[in-house]
């Protein structure tokens, strides 16, 4: 059988929210681009993930042209919950940040959106189709290697972004010697429920009971997500709907707890949570973008958004490099998406260390488990009592400025 070949300036490999936003800026400014998925696009939008996204990843959602329903649906958030001992501390987020505020919106509403965007550009996008290989990344004239239905492609390229998450092939497609991968596992996950009821409160609740963490969140005014976090070893189906409300009862803030109204689960899963960097995101002519680089805890809410400030480093280098035809421009990617990654990563681990028991952990100092949660039980209780410290809390949430990388913004 023969290969069949094909062309592009820029292969994106995976259509999560990464790959299908880089491929509809790119496209706005002219630079012809293919996405290669592995599996179905219905496969990619039955997976259920977080919703709150920063100003920066709204304005590149506007940029990109696929953000009518998000600016009629999102919810605008001014403040977020901060429960501890059954007092609840609101961060005013507006107020703190000089009038920031955050959109509550899901992502696999973002990534349909973004889908039928491309659709309407009538964009390349191959779906059920693996990358097997990369080739000649080095060289300028790199190469996707894939399969669809039986038969293989070769896509000939100047630039491939691994926008394909965690357990794609990109990140191992860089020589392991000359890449450091920096992690931490942590001892618990999060146990999430979807269910078409009213959310407890119209902001977000961060939680931390005497019996562990919880998440108060919701998709819309009627669908509400919540979370638990339970030890590791946990199945999810040794978790039934009641026995999830009842924990969540016993962990909310009791008005709000009160207040709480249950109903059947849409969806209900298990995330391991992890702290992980991939060092450099670049390898040649391939750039690792969003989770294929990095991934952080939940507690922050910075999974996305850090995945969106990657987009908006490598699509403003990209379109330098190619309008300027100055591909030397690309080696400031890495380290411009590094720094406001490595910040995201730290408030995801600080917020995760404040809000969780992490019983039987011991401090990077050396310290005993208990002397590890008295220091961070004080941690929280300092920064919720400080107008300083709610300040530093709200900076960090709305999300920090994106780098600059030392080229116009095309938009
Ligand atoms: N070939 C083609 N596609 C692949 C391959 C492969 N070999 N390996 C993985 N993929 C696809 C996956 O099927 C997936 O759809 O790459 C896509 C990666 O998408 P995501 O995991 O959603 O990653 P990303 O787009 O970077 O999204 C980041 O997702 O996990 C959250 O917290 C994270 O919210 C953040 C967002
Ligand atoms: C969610 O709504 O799924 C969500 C919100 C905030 C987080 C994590 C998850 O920090």
């Amino acid at each position: 059988m023969t290969t069949k070949r094909l062309n592009t300036q820029v292969a994106i490999i995976g259509s999560g929210p990464s790959g299908l936003l880089l491929g509809q800026l790119l496209a706005k400014q002219g630079i012809d681009n293919v996405i290669i998925e592995r599996v179905s696009a219905d496969y990619v939008l039955g997976r259920i993930r977080a919703g709150i996204l920063e100003q920066g990843f709204v304005d590149l959602v506007r940029q990109a042209g696929a953000a009518h329903r998000m600016d009629q649906e999102g919810l605008v958030h001014d403040g977020v919950i901060i429960a501890h001992n059954n007092q609840q501390t609101r961060i005013d987020l507006r107020k703190l940040t000089g009038g920031k505020s955050v959109m509550c919106y899901g992502q696999v509403e973002i990534t349909r959106d973004l889908m039928e965007a491309r659709q309407a550009m009538a964009l390349p996008t191959w779906y059920e189709a693996p990358v097997t290989n990369l080739a000649g990344i080095t060289s300028d004239n790199p190469k996707v290697l894939f399969s669809h239905q039986g038969q293989d492609y070769e896509l000939s390229c100047d630039y491939i972004a691994g926008c394909d998450g965690f357990h794609g092939i990109s990140r191992q497609s860089i020589p392991a010697e000359l890449r450091t991968e920096y992690e931490r596992v942590y001892p618990f996950g999060w146990l999430g429920l979807l269910s078409d009821t009213p959310p407890v409160n119209h902001e977000l609740i961060y939680c931390r009971s005497q019996r562990g963490f919880a998440l108060a969140s919701m998709r819309s005014h009627t669908r509400s997500r919540y979370y638990i976090d339970v030890p590791l070893d946990h199945k999810v189906e040794q978790w039934s709907d009641e026995a999830f409300w009842e924990e969540l009862h016993r962990r909310l803030p009791e008005e709000a707890a009160e207040r709480l109204v249950t109903g059947p689960s849409i969806e209900k899963s298990i995330a391991p949570l992890r702290s992980f960097v991939c060092e450099p995101l670049q390898y040649g002519r391939l750039f690792l973008v969003g989770d294929a680089g990095h991934i952080v805890p939940p507690t922050g809410a910075k999974g996305l958004n850090l995945a969106a400030s990657d987009v908006a480093a490598l699509y403003r280098l990209l379109n330098h490099a190619i309008r300027q035809n100055d591909p030397s421009c690309l080696q400031r990617y890495s380290a411009a998406a590094l720094r406001r990654i490595w910040h995201g990563e730290r408030f995801s681990w600080w917020m995760t260390n404040m809000l969780h028991n992490l019983d039987g952990v011991e401090g990077s100092a050396g310290e005993g488990a208990d002397t590890y949660q008295k220091f961070m039980t004080s941690e929280l209780d300092f920064y919720l009592n400080s107008e300083a410290g709610k300040t530093v809390l709200a900076e960090q949430y709305v999300g920090l400025p994106y780098e600059d990388c030392g080229v116009p913004d095309p938009a």
